[in-house]
């Protein structure tokens, strides 16, 4: 049941801080428009970082990155370990992704989005060790049904029969890389359809949550902290998410030890990805996807579309926003 009341604790992020923190994913996908297309990924990311930075400045909140733009000796801002906010207000835990799917900005392809999330101070896992984590994402329908551990095709039947569809009609994402050759083989041996994305896997991860979307499971390797951001907003999906780190070498898999990080069959389940519910997952379109619409200039306005979800109420919310071009561009 909602409470009415618990998110006025000022410990906690609060709905409102919702707001404020889609006037940084709008402001990272605003800026990014010069970019869209123009085959310069870097330069597309860094005027989204500039831009989401100067905003999380003035939000009223005590951020600390857990997930950010990197290290802080690589990246000069939304490193790993900055403080962002006023200070005042909730102390949170911040994920960045600034543009996730940069190749998709630069090259002017679907799905990129401008994201960020928050839960409580402590609550979000720091994977940034290990690049890669193996997911399994699906909507409410696969909680307690569907597991990680066990071979795709197992799942793709347990899923078709918690949905009450035949197993022909499920659609299973995937990033189109090589290392998954053998698991797409699998999910199509298994009569399941395949929505191949060649980047992107937030998205990706939020589409197979969501009610009356395209797809109905996310499965694969992606990135790690796009795992930890997933999971904030599958919070608010009440859907299911499943994490496994993937080393790709001997050292990488040490430092993943030495940063106390559980490897080799341990499963993350959701509560360890993201404690609690207490999350904001806020997403502004950078090029249009299913989940919201690109940024788009037309003359004297751009608009934007953000979703913003919340995991203590549950909810999806849609913003469509109209900015005065000059004031931004
Ligand atoms: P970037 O925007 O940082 O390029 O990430 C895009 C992305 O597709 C993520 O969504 C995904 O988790 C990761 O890259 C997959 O990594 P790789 O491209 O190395 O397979």
């Amino acid at each position: 049941m909602v409470s009415l009341t618990a998110d006025m604790s000022p410990l906690h992020p609060d709905r409102n801080l919702a707001l404020e923190l889609v006037r940084a994913t709008e402001a990272a996908a605003i800026r990014s428009v010069p970019f869209i297309g123009r085959g310069k990924k870097e330069l597309a990311d860094g005027a989204a970082v500039d831009a989401m930075r100067a905003f999380l400045t003035t939000v009223n909140f005590d951020g600390v990155i857990v997930i950010g733009e990197g290290e802080k000796d690589n990246a000069p801002m939304l490193f790993n370990g900055e403080k962002v906010g006023t200070g005042r207000g909730p102390q949170c835990d911040i994920a960045v992704d600034p543009i996730d799917g940069t190749t998709l900005t630069a090259e002017g392809r679907n799905n990129a989005l401008s994201v960020l999330a928050v839960a409580d101070r402590g609550a979000m896992l720091d994977a940034s060790s290990v690049f890669y984590m193996d997911k399994l994402v699906t909507g409410p329908a696969g909680v307690g049904v569907v597991d990680i551990r066990l071979p795709i095709a197992e799942n793709i039947n347990r899923l078709a029969k918690a949905l009450g569809k035949p197993v022909e009609e499920l659609v299973v994402s995937v990033l189109n890389r090589p290392r998954h050759a053998k698991l797409i083989d699998e999910i199509r041996e298994a009569g399941a359809g395949t929505r191949l994305m060649s980047d992107g896997d937030v998205a990706g991860g939020i589409n197979a949550a969501r009610h009356n979307a395209r797809t109905d499971m996310c499965v694969g390797v992606g990135g790690s902290p796009e795992g930890i951001v997933t999971a904030c907003a599958i919070k608010a999906l009440g859907g299911h998410i499943q994490g496994r780190l993937w080393p790709r070498d001997d050292d990488e898999h040490q430092r993943g030890v030495d940063a106390g990080l559980k490897l080799d069959d341990h499963v993350y389940e959701a509560d360890e990805l993201v404690k609690g519910d207490n999350t904001i997952f806020v997403a502004t379109g950078v090029t249009s996807g299913e989940l919201v619409k690109g940024v788009r200039r037309e003359g004297d306005y751009v608009y934007t579309e953000s979703v913003v979800l919340r995991g203590a109420s549950g909810t999806l919310r849609r913003i469509s926003s109209e900015h005065l071009t000059s004031k931004w561009l």
